[in-house]
C-alpha cells in the first residue's frame, strides 16, 4: 500500500531527495527565495511579491520542456522534509543546461548542497542526455563555489567585476560539467538496473 504521507521522489541518496515542484509550496519557495542569503547569491537587488512568485511557479509547473525544477528534501528522524529548490535551464539545441540551486537557512552547511548537486548532474547526463551543465557564481560565494567543485564542476574562466557582493563590485566564476567527469554515485543507473534485476 502507499503511503500518502511520504512526498514523491525520484531519486534519493544519503539522506537527500528530488522530488517535483509543489504547488502547495509556493509561499515556502517565496519564504526561501527572498532570504538575504539566496538573494546575495544570486545577485537579486529587489525581493519578489508572493503574489508574482505564485504566477511564476504555475508557469514553471505548466512548462517543463526546456526546464527540470525539482524540491529538494532533507531526510532527518525519518522523515523527509523540504529544503530548497534546484534546476536545470535546458537548451536543446546544443544539449546543455544552465544550472540553479538554492537552500533555505536550516539547510545550508550540511552538505545537502553538495549532494544535491551530484544528483542533478546525475540526473542531467543520464536522465535529460545532456553533454553540458554549466553555471556562473559569484566568487564571494565560497559555499557555492566549493559545492559545485566537490559535486563534479570544472572552473573554466571568470568574469571579472561583472556582478556585485555587499555593494562591491565581483568576479563571477564560470564552472561547467560534462559526463566524462561526473564523479557518480550513477542513482539514476543503479535505479533502471534495479528495476531490470526485479522483472528478471
Ligand atoms: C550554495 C548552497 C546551495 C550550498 O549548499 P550547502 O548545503 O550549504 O553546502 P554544503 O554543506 O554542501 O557545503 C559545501 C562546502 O562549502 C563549505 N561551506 C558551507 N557553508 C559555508 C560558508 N558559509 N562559508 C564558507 N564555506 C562554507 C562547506 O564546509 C563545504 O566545504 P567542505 O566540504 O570542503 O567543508 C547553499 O549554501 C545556498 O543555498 N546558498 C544560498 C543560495 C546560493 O547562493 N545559491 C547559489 C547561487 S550560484
Amino acid at each position: 500500500m502507499t503511503d500518502i504521507t511520504e512526498p514523491d521522489l525520484w531519486l534519493t541518496h544519503d539522506g537527500v531527495g528530488l522530488g517535483p515542484l509543489r504547488a502547495d509550496l509556493a509561499e515556502t519557495y517565496w519564504r526561501w527565495e527572498n532570504t538575504l542569503p539566496v538573494m546575495a547569491g544570486y545577485g537579486r537587488q529587489t525581493p519578489e511579491s508572493l503574489t508574482g512568485r505564485t504566477d511564476g511557479l504555475q508557469s514553471q509547473m505548466r512548462y517543463t520542456d526546456g526546464q527540470t525544477r525539482f524540491t529538494v528534501y532533507r531526510q532527518q528522524d525519518g522523515t523527509w522534509t523540504p529544503v530548497g529548490m534546484t534546476s536545470l535551464v535546458i537548451d536543446h539545441r546544443y544539449r546543455t543546461a544552465e544550472f540553479f540551486i538554492y537552500l533555505g537557512d536550516e539547510a545550508r552547511g550540511h552538505g545537502v548542497g553538495t549532494k544535491a548537486t551530484t544528483m542533478v548532474l546525475d540526473w542531467a547526463f543520464h536522465v535529460t542526455q545532456l553533454r553540458n551543465v554549466y553555471l556562473s557564481v559569484i566568487a564571494n560565494n565560497t559555499a557555492a563555489v566549493r559545492a559545485y567543485e566537490k559535486a563534479g564542476f570544472r572552473t573554466i574562466g571568470t568574469r571579472r567585476q561583472s556582478n556585485m557582493w555587499l555593494g562591491q563590485p565581483a568576479d563571477e566564476i564560470l564552472m561547467d560539467a560534462i559526463p566524462a567527469d561526473f564523479p557518480g554515485p550513477r542513482l539514476v543507473e543503479q535505479a533502471i538496473n534495479h528495476d531490470r534485476d526485479e522483472l528478471a
